[in-house]
């Protein structure tokens, strides 16, 4: 390091705010700092700014229907499609420019660009293929797809002929596949017979085939042949089974009306993970996600026609589906999509995508950032980024010394960075600064977005002093938020709203939403969002809840109980921990430890396999026989071991933390 960079390393560890760089203001989306103001003042009208950003086909006759708390409505009596919001209306003018710059694996000669005009092609055809198909307006299509950009295609033709998708990761297994079949009553699945991975093919259509193995129903599948050049398509093609190319053929040059949607029909579902084994079906709608997620794409990522935006998460995921898709392609811009890892075919992969495609804005996640920062400047350095103008950051707490990184090395100190907390709930982002008016402070998430109202309150509901810790909460509703899960009105009450509120009244102002995240706020009212106060994991920026793999690890034969917790984890943020006790005649060895990684493996998929499995002869418990998972995560991370006196075996707590040790 030369001795400016010690100094500049210097300066930054001392600064704890920053703001905004004026080249970025003088060209933003949002300048107005009054806008807070009169969001507030003109609330919920105020959203009518969010809406104007869509074209509707009938307009709304009410902003907010809050009669029934906490099934509000809004833009109650509009209509509209977010297929043609995302495609139709950006033909005129911008039909020849990109609308998704596709960067596949492993080599560039796979890359694609989707014109406006191209994209509306595909999605036309696909559309009347899966009509052809017998898919009808409400019915519920699973989509199984990698980052090909056959998922954004097939999501744009279920939003085109009414029918709601649930996407679900790749890199789930096929047992999570198959629950969520399940659960949605879901007939139609669109998948692949596989992709690549580090240049590796991998075969996913057999995935696909066990999850559809126990699933009860029928289900009609399209398979996308991504890697029909490496003769993998597969063998077992049944009646039910369709080729995505031949169905693209038989309706060449078709087009399809985009069907008028109300405001409150659902767009999609998206399965989350909760403190149950059973996901959660959060249910979004077209009306106000739309109009949130392209707010939001405007007036926090500073979307413009013009620009080529690079969001690096995965469309499986809520992100990639609010700011990879729908917020980027209603705004009509340019959205690159990118299949493979920040890592292959080595660490400049990132910095050449930004250099080539001249990318805008680079929206990922903390660990990402963790990852870079390990790999060191150089990969960096090597590369012009000077096309960025806008960083972000989502998922998880970023630590102030990951930001300050970010801000310098990637924005060379140029781009303003948005932390942005939000979650699958509520279907895009709540907190954060507005990147031409906020001061930045790394490390906390911002003050909540205009018409938004959090708070962080203690276990009463009474707002906290400022640098206390409590309870995050939103206190008004918002357009983007969950309507309920799918078909389980008592949970979506039960998980989100019970704990604030008056159930008993009518009144929205005695409803107050719990997203089950701990935070604290500054005098400033910016929130730092601390972490999930629920058993819920954040590995990598994704959800994993505690029960569901548990009950993953309870089922492989030997395993008598188990306790998984969170451990700290550099790269990951939070890494699986398992505690497990076996089975009488069972050996505490290598192969049950592997069958039991396998077990989670099978069950969920590779992001939740445990980093550790901890043999234990009993686990921490209370008196009551609630498992003190506290103490578990103490000792996953080393920590001094808080009270031990409540337990009823407190003698087990050495014997772990010897296990723990010797793994
Ligand atoms: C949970 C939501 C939002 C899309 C990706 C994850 C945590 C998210 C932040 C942030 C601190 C954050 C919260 C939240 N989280 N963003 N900027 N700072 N924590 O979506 O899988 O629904 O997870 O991620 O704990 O509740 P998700």
């Amino acid at each position: 390091m030369s001795e400016t960079d010690v100094e500049l390393e210097a300066r930054l560890a001392e600064q704890d705010a920053f703001d905004p760089p004026e080249s970025f203001i003088q060209q933003a989306n949002v300048t107005d700092p009054e806008i807070y103001q009169q969001f507030e003042d003109n609330w919920p009208r105020c959203f009518e700014q969010a809406a104007d950003l869509l074209s509707w086909t009938d307009d709304y006759d009410q902003v907010l229907d809050d009669s029934n708390p906490p099934f509000y409505e809004w833009f109650v009596g509009g209509e509209l499609n977010a297929s043609a919001n995302c495609l139709d209306r950006h033909l005129e003018g911008r039909g020849d420019e990109p609308a998704i710059e596709w960067i596949g694996e492993p080599t560039d000669e796979d890359n694609r660009t989707y014109t406006y005009s191209e994209l509306h092609r595909e999605v036309n055809e696909f559309a009347a293929g899966l009509r052809a198909l017998g898919v009808e307006e409400d019915d519920v299509v699973t989509l199984y797809l990698p980052m090909i950009p056959e998922l954004p295609i097939a999501m744009l033709a279920c939003a085109r002929i009414g029918a709601p998708h649930s996407v679900v990761f790749a890199g789930f297994s096929a047992d999570a596949l198959g629950t969520r079949l399940e659960a949605a009553d879901s007939e139609y699945l669109v998948t692949c017979d596989g992709y690549y991975r580090r240049g590796d093919p991998l075969d996913h259509f057999s995935k696909a085939s066990d999850g559809l193995a126990n699933v009860s129903h029928s289900v009609d599948t399209v398979i996308v042949e991504r890697l029909a050049k490496e003769d993998q398509i597969p063998h077992n093609w049944t009646e039910q089974t369709h080729s995505y190319a031949t169905l693209l053929e038989k309706h060449r040059g078709a087009t399809v009306e985009p069907i008028g949607r109300d405001a409150e029909d659902m767009l999609f579902l998206m399965y989350t993970s909760g403190t149950t084994g059973q996901p959660k079906g959060v249910k979004h709608t077209t009306g106000g996600y739309l109009s949130w997620a392209a707010w939001t794409s405007h007036a926090v990522l500073d979307v413009k026609p013009e620009d080529t935006y690079f969001c690096a998460a995965d469309i499986g995921w809520i992100t990639g589906h609010s700011y990879i898709v729908y917020g980027p392609l209603a705004l009509g811009t340019t959205t690159m999509m990118y299949e493979g890892t920040p890592d292959y075919p080595d660490r400049n992969r990132l910095w050449e995508l930004i250099e080539t495609y001249e990318a805008t804005q680079l929206y990922t996640a903390p660990t990402a950032i963790r990852s870079f920062m390990k790999w060191g400047t150089e990969y960096i350095e090597s590369h012009d980024l000077s096309s960025l103008r806008l960083l972000g950051t989502v998922g998880e707490p970023i630590n102030p010394r990951a930001w300050k990184w970010y801000y310098k090395h990637i924005g060379e100190e140029s781009c303003p960075v948005v932390d942005t907390w939000w979650q699958t709930e509520t279907g895009g982002m709540m907190l954060t600064t507005l990147p031409a008016i906020g001061e930045m402070k790394p490390g906390t998430a911002g003050p909540p977005l205009p018409g938004v109202s959090a708070d962080v309150v203690d276990v009463r509901g009474s707002p906290v002093a400022a640098g206390e810790a409590g309870y995050l909460v939103a206190n008004k509703p918002w357009p983007g938020m969950l309507r309920t899960l799918y078909q389980n009105d008592d949970r979506f009450i039960n998980e989100y709203w019970r704990e604030y509120s008056n159930t008993d009244s009518d009144d929205s102002a005695d409803w107050v939403y719990f997203p089950e995240d701990g935070a604290k706020i500054d005098g400033d009212g910016y929130i730092t969002v601390l972490g999930r106060v629920d058993d819920v994991l954040n590995v990598s920026g994704h959800r994993l809840g505690t029960m569901e793999i548990e009950s993953a690890i309870v089922g492989v034969e030997g395993v008598a109980e188990a306790a998984v917790v969170g451990g700290d984890h550099e790269i990951k943020g939070e890494a699986v921990y398992a505690y497990v006790i076996t089975e009488d005649g069972y050996k505490e060895n290598e192969d049950l430890r592997e069958r039991i990684v396998a077990g989670v493996e099978d069950a969920i998929g590779p992001i939740a396999r445990p980093e550790a499995v901890v043999f234990t002869p009993e686990l921490p418990k209370t008196r009551s026989g609630k498992i003190m998972r506290r103490l578990l995560e103490n000792i996953a991370n080393n920590d001094e071991l808080g009270d031990t006196s409540t337990l009823r075996n407190p003698d087990v707590v050495s014997e772990i933390q010897q296990k723990a040790q010797s793994n």
